[in-house]
């Protein structure tokens, strides 16, 4: 991803823009409507995304929230070891991703493709690879274009709803931000503990939230997630081809989009973010540098159907991150040649999905046209600081 830094003021405009939106669609919660009115009818299955965010009743957007937000999720203070952000594994270099197969948290060096391991290492590798943060707002859209932040489906497996839920997660996990510091469970209090000893963040927690003790695990939740919904970008030429303007795509992107919808890439790739939002099993390899079968939901092998937007940011491909580039992902789905195939030892042929692909068709225009759904115009604004005053982001350099 390369880092053009030109567009910061229009997406800082931007971003103002949505969080004005957010506040003004508060009030309509759960069902976005306003959302509905600024999408053009869909094809296929297959839509813009709305210009307008939803925020759930009980955390509506605001400046002071976003920018509370932002400081946490690039402060390392966070982290056990105080040595992993958020923003280590999603950067804005990375499209909010990290260039990697399995992402490495605690005790890791760098950012992107050349982030690796500190020795000694006793912190085994992220069990899947890393989604970006771009667009996560709209989790769960339908192809009516309504999304309920409140149950919005969040990872692989969709073990969390929303965006508030999901925060707080990576904290308590071991490899991701906990490292050996603390117990699971006594994690989100240490952390907790740790912000209201720092005098930025009393002052910034109690100008949003109030009350007498404003520094809680839930109103660190509420203002990672307000920040996250300001991370979109919905400028895409494939949004504006769905939104009327026929020159967006190119020929071959619009042939692309054909062969998309007629190899059936569309039954679960579908609405404005390309997703069901479902759990299809599709027998993608396991990563090596596991020691043990990732067996997605609820040990069935099913994994949520991924975003397509934004496929830029989130190579190496898949819950494994076991496909390396995109014509690797077509050779996966056309490889049974009419007869799917599982690459999965552990996945029987029969378990498929009844949905797997069949044969794929024009392969390189399907290519030209997912590289529609890519968008540049997103917030890339890295902080100066953070008010713990450790390095900004974690150990990224
Ligand atoms: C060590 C790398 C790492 C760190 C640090 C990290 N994440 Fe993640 N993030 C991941 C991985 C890997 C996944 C997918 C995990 C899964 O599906 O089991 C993920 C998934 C997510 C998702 C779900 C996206 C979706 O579409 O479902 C959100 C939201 C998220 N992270 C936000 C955060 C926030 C906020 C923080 C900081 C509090 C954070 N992450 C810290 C690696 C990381
Ligand atoms: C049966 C539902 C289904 C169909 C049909 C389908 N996909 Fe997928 N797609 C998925 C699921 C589920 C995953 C994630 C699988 C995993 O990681 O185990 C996925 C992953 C992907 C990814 C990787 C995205 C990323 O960020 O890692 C791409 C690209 C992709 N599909 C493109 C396509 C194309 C192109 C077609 C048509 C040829 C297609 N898919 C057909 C369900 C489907």
């Amino acid at each position: 991803m390369k880092a053009a830094l030109s567009t910061w003021s229009l997406v800082s405009s931007l971003c103002f823009l949505l969080a004005v939106a957010c506040q003004k669609d508060d009030a309509v919660s759960p069902g976005a409507s306003a959302a509905a009115t600024t999408t053009t009818a869909t094809t296929n299955g297959l839509g813009a995304l709305p210009l307008t965010v939803t925020a759930p009743a009980d955390n509506a957007s605001m400046a002071a929230k976003i920018n509370l937000g932002q400081a946490l999720f690039w402060d390392p203070i966070l982290s056990g070891s105080r040595d992993v952000s958020c923003a280590s594994c999603h950067h804005p270099a990375s499209g909010y991703a990290d260039q990697l197969d399995l992402p490495i948290g605690v005790n890791g060096q760098g950012l992107g493709a050349t982030r690796r391991f500190h020795a000694p290492n006793d912190i085994p590798f992220g069990k899947r690879n890393t989604q970006t943060l771009l667009n996560v707002a709209f989790n769960g859209i339908g192809v009516d274009a309504v999304c309920n932040p409140v149950t919005a489906p969040m990872f692989w497996d969709e073990r969390a709803q929303s965006l508030e839920a999901q925060s707080l997660l990576p904290i308590a996990t071991l490899e991701e931000m906990r490292g050996h510091q603390f117990s699971e469970a006594a994690a989100l209090d240490s952390v907790v503990s740790r912000l209201r000893r720092i005098p930025q963040y009393q002052q910034q927690f109690a100008a949003v939230f109030g009350g007498a003790a404003p520094i809680t695990a839930t109103n660190l939740g509420k203002a990672l997630a307000c920040f996250e919904r300001t991370l979109v970008a919905t400028d895409t030429p494939f949004d504006r081809y769905m939104r009327g303007d026929q020159t967006a795509l190119t020929t071959q992107q619009v042939q692309g989009l054909n062969a998309f919808v007629q190899s059936g890439c569309q039954k679960c790739h579908s609405g404005p973010m390309l997703s069901d939002y479902q759990l299809h099993v599709l027998g993608v390899a396991d990563n090596g540098k596991l020691t043990t079968s990732d067996s997605g939901q609820n040990g069935t092998y099913a994994f949520r159907t991924p975003s397509l937007r934004n496929l830029a940011a989130t190579a190496p491909y898949m819950h494994s991150g076991v496909l390396t580039t995109l014509a690797d992902v077509l050779r996966f789905y056309d490889a049974g040649r009419g007869t799917p195939t599982s690459a999965n030892p552990h996945v029987p042929r029969n378990s498929l999905d009844a949905l797997f692909p069949r044969t794929v068709t024009n392969q390189q225009a399907i290519i030209a046209f997912l590289g529609s759904l890519n968008s540049d115009t997103y917030d890339k604004r890295v902080p100066a600081q953070v008010p713990s005053g450790l390095p900004v982001g974690g150990n990224i350099q």
